[in-house]
């Protein structure tokens, strides 16, 4: 299916939602808070690879997995009644042999679920093309839209030196290949890639969008960012944050994107945040459906706010709605946001609020338009924070 067909679709989904989703979201959380809409679930830090960018792959540890059983008790519960977006992420899901079970799971214990994600390496083809496959026609059979990318960091050998797998760029070509003639047959799903640019594949940043586009696959670039809670990597940011050159490069290459992406596209919006960001200091103006309304939750059953709060407690001893309403935790939210929002570069959901917020929404269209007749004026549509 065409990205653009599906974006109809997403938004056609979404704009259902809209009286709802405005109702509670200037509304409702400003009198009381609101349940989660947004969940990440992180199903396991096993993984496939060992990525310099990211280091779940160390905190791999099946035994501490919630199992099905345990997340079925978990998500039996009419707190989770209000999520309609969720992402599946890791480590890597499809290590798991139950993953094709556990969106099933989903889809009977969220009503309201109308979209599923899953990022993965694509780096077992063996396993993660029959697995994502039934997860396809699972999703067609219950009208779900389902959004899966395969991670790309660089074409051939840098690839395979990121995530130091070998022939790891050729396993993941096998993935890619599969789940691009999935998609031409399936049209609930989007397929592509992502990639994350950092010292190490600075260089090879052009080279994989050229690869992207000759093959016609969608492509999303993720800021570099540090993150216990998502990517256990804090310990990186002194040895592979941005240094001036990176940074200058990543302004230049995501203002380039804005120009030649369609505006109503999640990826201009956050490419632009991005460039923004890189110019002014860091300091975030974008949206986060997870101040107001999301949750991770981790593969021991740990629960967080967002990538960037505290851990609020474990799901396997509370209740979640307990953790979440919590006083405590709710004050903790605050205090997120008014400490850590400001320079957050977590790009979750991101587009789940920017379409919620028309004002910020609609400014937001008018310097993307300014920025794609000349990204050279980048700065003087920088908003005033
Ligand atoms: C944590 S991975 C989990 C799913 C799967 N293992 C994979 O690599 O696709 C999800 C996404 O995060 C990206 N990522 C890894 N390290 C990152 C970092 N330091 N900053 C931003 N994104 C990162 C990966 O490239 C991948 O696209
Ligand atoms: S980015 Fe994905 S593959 Fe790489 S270590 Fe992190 S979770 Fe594993
Ligand atoms: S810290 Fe980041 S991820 Fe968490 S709520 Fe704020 S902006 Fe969102």
């Amino acid at each position: 299916m065409s990205t653009e067909s599906f974006r109809l679709r997403y938004l056609a989904k979404a704009a259902a939602g809209v009286p709802r989703d405005l109702a509670n979201t200037f509304i409702a959380s400003a009198i009381h808070p609101i349940r989660p809409t947004v969940l990440i679930y992180n199903c396991t830090f096993v993984c496939d690879a060992r990525c310099e960018m990211c280091h779940n792959w160390k905190h791999g540890d099946r035994k501490s997995d919630m199992t099905l059983d345990q997340l079925d008790g978990v998500m039996n519960h009419r707190f989770w009644g209000a999520v309609e977006n969720l992402n599946i992420s890791g480590g890597e899901p499809t290590t798991r042999n139950d993953l094709p079970e556990m969106v099933e799971l989903f889809h009977r214990r969220l009503p309201r679920m109308r979209k599923v994600g899953i990022n993965t390496t694509g780096l077992t083809p063996h396993r993660a093309i029959p697995q994502l496959t039934r997860i396809v026609k699972f999703c067609a059979e219950k009208n779900l839209l389902f959004s899966a990318r395969v991670s790309l960091d660089g074409i051939g050998d840098i690839h395979n030196q990121v995530r130091h797998v070998e022939r790891g760029f050729d396993k993941a070509c096998e993935t890619i290949a599969a789940m691009q003639d999935l998609a031409g047959r399936y049209s609930n799903f989007q397929f592509g890639l992502a990639a994350t640019i950092f010292a190490t594949n600075l260089e090879d940043a052009t080279n994989i969008l050229a690869w992207a586009r000759t093959k016609n696959l969608d492509i999303v670039f993720n800021m570099l960012r540090f993150t216990d809670a998502m990517l256990n990597n804090k310990d990186l940011q002194s040895t592979i944050g941005f240094q001036k050159r990176e940074e200058d490069f990543m302004r230049s290459f995501f203002l380039d994107r804005v120009q030649e992406e369609s505006v109503l596209s999640g990826q201009s919006f956050m490419y632009l945040h991005y460039a923004d960001m890189i110019a002014n200091g860091y300091i975030r103006t974008m949206p986060c459906p997870f101040q107001s309304q999301g949750l991770l939750l981790n593969p021991d059953g740990k629960l967080f706010y967002c990538e960037n709060s505290k851990e609020i407690g474990n799901v396997l001893e509370e209740p979640a709605e307990t953790l979440y309403f919590r006083a405590a935790s709710l004050a903790h939210r605050e205090d997120i946001k008014h400490k850590v929002c400001p320079t957050c570069l977590s790009p979750c959901q991101v587009n789940v609020g920017a379409m919620k917020q028309f004002v910020p929404y609609a400014k937001f269209l008018m310097r993307a338009y300014r920025v794609k007749r000349d990204p050279t004026r980048h700065l003087e549509t920088l908003p005033t924070t």
